[in-house]
């Protein structure tokens, strides 16, 4: 028995394969043959995504840790990188034998679940990425929608044509006038993460990022928080070293890596030197799914078990204690290759009356740079005198969100990024003298420019500022203030 509209439903698949086949077989491309659309012989992005979290989803689950959270007897705290004198590692941690055994157990488990299940030709748990695809990765809901919305702009004033997929937790935060007027101008779609996981996990904040990259469309990702924004475009970072031989990059935190010497009884590593790299700062970080799915699956198992147990086991109390460490880590535990940019995050801000700084953002250099100084064995984090720095790539504009409606003005912020102390208006960002020239243009006159024009063209349409009707008034009285004397406000 077929019925009528199963049967119209394969005359017309027939016809759309046929259609495919005659365009394949009888016109002949310009240039590649990537014309030919590739989607319609894919399994649309969402079953692949839920294919994946049904088989993830129970290997979670089988392989938890079996004990109790292990026991913090103190923090590592601010421990400073010191690339040239090693220290003992920091020990905070306590664990009964007995659980370390089962924590050791689980891990192997679950790695060799993912290794065994990745190594067969067909399996569930495959990227459900598109082979040959690249573009950025980020999540963003509530306030954190305007400053994405600024970041993109950056984005593309950059000059980068890469495709954005930017993730919502859950559909509370899907903005349809945003995601569906606004964004699909900007070459950005919004993705509903909740959609994937359904109802069997509930995805806290601090797992958003882990699960967006896996389930991203995308081959390779560049990672951007809603509030990082690169200076270049990013596309040149997949196309060179060291990306194209590791396919894993990060950027440093301010601080040493402070992993518990348990961490590295439970992955089965011995225990690198404190001098090895520096803690991970996240708010950007390249990954090629082709090459890291594992590590990703890994780093997945981390973030799900990390309020309870690896996050903690990761940095003992570090600042930004979370799902930053989780990276290098999951690929260092798997024997995969990766890159840690060695030049040093620079904070910058501007400075207090007494000469320190007041910083409200993160600089960090371009990976391409960073590697041709480390591969002639010229290392800054060493000694900075051996070579000249890196030009910036990322800002990370953390301290607070630039969010024309929130702490950006005013005193409302520790750092007040536009108040001198004297309460005079300034621009967020002018010391270090030496890291802003690195910087290579007026970045910060090119972002106050794209939060304006969040500020001034979609005020009416983002959500968290429905009830403020001043937000674009407030950042032209900033822009003609600081940046424009010759602006007007009509
Ligand atoms: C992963 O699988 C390969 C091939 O099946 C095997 O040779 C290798 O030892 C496995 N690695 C781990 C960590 O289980
Ligand atoms: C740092 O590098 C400079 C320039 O190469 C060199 O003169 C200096 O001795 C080095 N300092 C240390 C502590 O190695």
């Amino acid at each position: 028995m077929v019925r009528p509209g199963a049967l119209r439903t394969a005359v017309l698949a027939t016809g759309a394969v046929s259609l495919v086949c005659f365009v394949y077989l009888y016109w002949t491309p310009p240039s590649t043959i990537s014309t030919v659309p590739t989607e319609a012989f894919e399994v649309p992005l969402a079953e692949r995504q839920s294919v994946l979290w049904e088989a993830l989803y129970p290997l979670l689950q089988e392989n938890s840790p079996q004990c109790p959270p292990p026991e913090r007897q103190g923090d590592a705290g601010a421990v400073h990188y010191d690339a040239v004198t090693d220290s003992p590692r920091p020990d905070h941690i306590a664990l009964q034998a007995s659980d370390l055994a089962k924590m050791r157990t689980a891990h192997q488990n679950f790695v060799r679940a993912i290794n065994d299940s990745t190594t067969m030709t067909k399996t569930a748990l495959s990227s459900p990425h598109t082979p040959g695809t690249r573009g950025i990765v980020s999540t963003a809901g509530g306030s954190y929608l305007p400053v994405f919305l600024a970041s993109l702009r950056m984005l593309r004033r950059s000059g980068s044509t890469l495709p954005v997929e930017v993730y919502m937790k859950d559909s509370s935060e899907y903005e349809a006038s945003i995601c569906e007027e606004v964004l699909p101008g900007l070459d950005a779609r919004c993705l509903v993460l909740a959609d994937v996981v359904g109802r069997s996990a509930k995805i806290e904040h601090y797992q958003l990022k882990i699960f967006a990259v896996l389930f991203s469309s995308f081959e390779e990702v560049v990672w951007m928080d809603a509030d990082c924004f690169p200076l270049y475009t990013p596309e040149t970072l997949l196309e060179s070293e060291p990306f194209l031989s590791t396919g894993l990059v990060t950027f440093p935190d301010f601080w040493a890596s402070t992993a518990s010497p348990l961490y590295f009884r439970i992955s089965d590593q011995p225990d690198p030197p404190m001098t090895l790299r520096q803690a991970s700062e996240t708010g950007a970080f390249l990954v090629s799914k082709k090459s890291h799915f594992t590590t990703l699956l890994l780093a997945a198992y981390y973030n799900y078990y990390g309020p309870t147990h690896y996050f903690r086991l990761l940095s003992q109390g570090a600042p930004g204690e979370g799902d930053k460490e989780t990276f290098i880590n999951a690929a260092s535990a798997l024997s995969q290759p990766f890159y840690t940019v060695s030049e040093r995050v620079q904070a910058i801000g501007h400075a207090k009356p007494d000469g320190s700084l007041s910083g409200s953002a993160m600089m960090q250099s371009d990976p391409q740079q960073d590697y041709a100084r480390t591969s002639q064995d010229l290392w800054r984090v060493k000694n900075e005198s051996v070579t000249d720095a890196p030009r910036a790539f990322f800002i990370h504009a953390h301290y607070p969100k630039f969010n024309p409606a929130e702490n950006v003005f005013g005193y409302k912020w520790e750092t007040t990024p536009t108040l001198n102390s004297d309460g005079s208006l300034t621009r967020a960002w002018t010391a270090p003298e030496k890291a802003i020239q690195r910087f290579g243009y007026d970045a910060e006159r090119a972002y106050w420019e794209e939060i304006m024009w969040v500020a001034c063209n979609l005020q009416e349409k983002i959500q968290s500022w429905s009830e403020d009707e001043k937000v674009c008034e407030r950042v032209q009285k900033y822009w003609k203030a600081v940046f424009d004397n010759t602006y007007t406000i009509n």
